[in-house]
């Protein structure tokens, strides 16, 4: 089958097309290495792919291309291009996040509308739901972001609802809850700790350590993924959680038995747009999907921190 791929040389991006490649698919990559962070790291993501005469990498801008002949002979998009970032989404910075999230996401819905596609795959965003009222959060509480980005993951998140209603283009949208994992972005808390640890530099902590994040491991949200491009339900969103809630705080703990180390720690003021908690309720995507999360937080923290202590070897080589 031939699937398209968007955001393929990014975090999640890139693992969901080593599993379609390694599953037999033919898949057609597109990013546009936006310089959110170093283009050598997208590049490097992608570095075990490019051999492959399964995939194909694409160098565009969704906001600006010809879109429709991308679809051609597409069966199913995972649409996972996006500017990334809570903290940063901010003041100017607000242009890109319309651009890479809303026209992006829009813009490929209109080309959609005229192929037939078997699933359109949205990746959204726990931000979506802000502070949320309640705990575990499900799918039917009301969406109220706190952060500009959060803002933008749910205008493209109900775009895809949208075009569902009204031209029957299969869209689902998964509700990411902090993925982590190796290769993880460089901007993420786990990425950031474990390289300022092993560098022997202070970890720092945003406000108390006590707020909780529901982490999902890389691997897991793209089992989600895959399962979403073959279900039936179309024009729903579900969250894709990882059944690890925990603070940051514990996950310091863990980290430090882990590279069998004392973290030094230092407090920074909490970051506008942050959220408390975030703990997602998977009952649905449970239902739909058959989905449920593999990886503990421990052996995931293991995971990453192997994968970055090797290319701190790498790099020193
Ligand atoms: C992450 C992703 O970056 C978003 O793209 C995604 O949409 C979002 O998850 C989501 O679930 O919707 P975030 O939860 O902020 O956002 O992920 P991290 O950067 O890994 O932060 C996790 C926690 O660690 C936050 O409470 C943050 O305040 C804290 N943190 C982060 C620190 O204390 N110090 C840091 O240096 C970085």
């Amino acid at each position: 089958m031939r699937v398209l791929v968007t955001g393929c040389a990014g975090f999640i991006g890139s693992h969901l097309c080593r599993r379609l490649l390694a599953d037999g698919h033919e898949v057609v990559g597109v990013d546009c290495f936006t310089p959110y962070y170093p283009r050598a790291i997208k590049e490097a993501n992608v570095a075990d792919l490019l051999p492959d005469p399964n995939f194909t990498l694409l160098e565009l801008d969704l906001a600006t291309a010809d879109l429709r002949p991308l679809l051609d002979g597409v069966e199913i998009v995972y649409h996972q291009a996006a500017q990334a970032g809570v903290r940063a989404s901010w003041g100017t910075q607000f242009e890109s996040y319309i651009r890479h999230n809303v026209l992006a996401t829009q813009r490929l819905l209109e080309a959609a509308k005229a192929s037939r596609l078997r699933k359109f795959v949205y990746a959204s965003s726990s931000s979506i739901y802000g502070d949320a009222e309640c705990y575990p959060t499900s799918e039917d509480v009301v969406p109220r972001p706190v952060s500009p980005y959060g803002v933008t993951k749910l205008a493209a998140e109900q775009l895809t609802y949208l075009y569902w209603k009204n031209y029957g283009v299969p869209t689902i949208a998964l509700r990411y809850f902090t993925v982590y994992g190796p290769g993880q972005r460089p901007d993420m808390a786990f990425h950031k700790f474990i390289l300022a640890a092993l560098q022997g530099r202070p970890v720092q902590i945003y406000g108390d350590g006590n707020q909780t994040r529901d982490f999902t491991f890389v691997e897991d949200a793209v089992e989600a993924n895959i399962s979403a491009g073959q279900c039936e339900a179309s024009g729903v969103a579900l969250n894709v959680g990882g059944g690890s809630r925990v603070t940051v705080n514990e996950v310091l703990q863990m980290l430090g038995e882990i590279l069998q180390m004392e973290l030094v720690v230092e407090h920074l003021p909490p970051q506008k747009g942050d959220v408390r908690h975030t703990s997602a309720d998977i009952t649905l995507a449970s239902r739909l999907l058959g989905y449920e999360p593999k990886v503990d937080i421990k052996t995931g923290l293991e995971l990453e921190a192997a994968w970055l202590q090797q290319l701190l070897v790498a790099r020193a080589a």
